[in-house]
């Protein structure tokens, strides 16, 4: 048996803050105290630091085909960056392709990670091919944890599907247990105002972000809550970035319907400007739904406040700008979609919590226990208490640092937020017991992570 205690930090979880020691057997919490004399192989000390759970992310894409390229960083890299910013655990999404079976898409996503990665992961699916072999397809892979579906109202010809096939899914949603997520964009139209833009000679990067207009996201997010509504299935719209599409989910959830949806820290942190950066340099932004202009910010921070935003996810995507953002030059619609962010995902929302925007437990609530409810991941990933695995982070919230892709792990060229100055570091971090990031180096081997089959949405129950 081994044992490790972790002594004198402050331990926040969703819903409290304690002056307690946190004793860990075989990678398994077992108690939280004061004053015991409990004894231990690995005593870390936490004096003046947080402790609290490793994050979730909900929302990667490690290895991503994209536009013609792979998404930069694979289960390994991805893995164990997302352990150098606190984070244990993702859910990736395992991708169906058109003509495929969710079987194949599922296995191919396994045989990818297997054995690569630094910390737990797990997968949601998503469905590129709505019929009635994949429909049936769902109920199995729900029993195999499996348990939540993306959809796709954007990307035309490559992800995407019509209303019928929309409803379809969502139906067999309500009646297996699974969460449908929705990518909800018009991609119709938006296909319309790309080729009219590009017609005018309007080739450059800030023009992804004038195409994919506001309007079409609100308007497929309300589209998407009535289709959920119809089919009676709870729903979870992805990266949400607008404050009018917010305005929607709002509405949905005020009437009560289970309605709820992500933001990512690209969304609060960065805007349009950014896409309009001079030269190519506003490549490096490009993401869908793109970023808003500045204003939108402190809406989706109000929003985090009053849960009508319920998680923060990455949608870690990287793509290096050498060779891949690149192919975009001379035509903004070939940019493959997609931000680096796995590594600074809990250190930017700290941020958040030192610049007065949410409190210290709701940090954790956005960033670890809710994305572990909403997927079923809970009590065993997303706090910490006895019996939860021990992904634990100690946190130094006085630290600063700067975030460069001189000093980050992602296999990645650039950063998104190069130059940007935190308060707040992680220190250590426990991955079911074992340290794999202390010291400013990682102890871990890939393949220590292992495939976590999730339960249905703990919110429906
Ligand atoms: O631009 C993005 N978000 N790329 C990743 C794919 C997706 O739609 O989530
Ligand atoms: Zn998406
Ligand atoms: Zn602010
Ligand atoms: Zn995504």
């Amino acid at each position: 048996m081994s044992r490790t205690l972790i002594t004198g930090g402050t331990v926040i979880t969703a819903s409290d803050e304690m002056a307690v020691d946190v004793l860990v057997e075989d990678g398994t919490v077992v108690a939280l105290g004061v004053g015991q004399d409990w004894t231990a192989d690995t005593v870390l000390d936490a004096t003046g630091k947080y402790v609290i759970p490793g994050g979730v992310d909900a929302h990667t894409h490690m290895e991503m085909p994209f536009g013609g390229t792979y998404a930069a960083d694979t289960f390994e890299t991805g893995t164990r960056a997302a352990a150098w910013g606190g984070t244990t655990t993702i859910v990736d999404f395992a991708i169906q392709s058109v003509g495929g079976s969710l079987r194949e898409g599922l296995d191919a996503w396994h045989a990818k990670a297997e054995g690569r990665c630094a910390i737990d992961y797990a997968f949601h699916m998503i469905l590129a091919d709505v019929n009635d072999s994949s429909l049936k397809e769902m109920e199995a892979l729900v029993g195999e944890g499996v348990t939540s579906f993306k959809l796709f109202m954007a990307y035309p010809g490559v992800f995407y599907s019509d209303d019928g096939k929309i409803l379809r899914a969502m139906q067999k949603g309500a009646e297996t247990g699974a969460l449908t997520m929705m990518h909800a964009e018009n991609g119709i139209a938006i296909d319309v105002l790309v080729e009219q833009a590009l017609a005018r000679g309007e080739t450059d990067p800030r023009v992804h972000g004038e195409v994919r207009r506001e309007l079409l996201e609100t308007e497929a997010t309300h589209r998407a809550i009535k289709l959920a509504q119809v089919a009676g299935a709870p729903l979870y719209v992805v990266h949400l970035s607008a404050r009018s599409a917010l305005a929607e989910i709002a509405k949905a959830r005020d009437e009560g319907y289970n309605a709820f949806a992500e933001t990512c820290p690209q969304y609060l942190f960065l805007s349009t400007d950014d896409l309009a950066r001079p030269g190519f340099e506003g490549a490096k932004y490009v993401c869908s739904t793109p970023l808003r202009p500045k204003d939108h910010q402190a809406d989706l921070w109000r929003g985090l406040r009053t849960d009508d935003l319920s998680v923060v996810s990455t949608d870690h995507c990287p793509f290096c700008f050498t060779g891949q953002k690149e192919m975009g030059i001379g035509d903004f619609s070939k940019i493959p979609n997609g931000l680096p962010g796995v590594e600074n995902r809990m250190d930017l929302l700290h941020q958040g919590v030192v610049d007065g925007h949410i409190s210290r437990r709701r940090w954790i609530e956005i960033a670890c226990a809710t994305p572990a409810r909403m997927f079923g991941l809970y009590p065993r990933k997303g706090t910490i208490a006895p019996g939860a695995d021990a992904d634990i982070v100690i946190y130094d919230p006085a630290a600063t640092q700067v975030i460069s892709a001189q000093t980050h792990h992602m296999a990645v060229d650039y950063s998104a937020y190069e130059g940007k100055q935190i308060t707040g570091r992680v220190e250590t971090v426990l991955s079911r017991g074992r340290v794999v990031i202390d010291g400013g180096a990682y102890h871990g081997r890939p393949g220590d992570g292992a495939y976590l089959r999730r339960d249905t949405c703990q919110y429906l129950r």
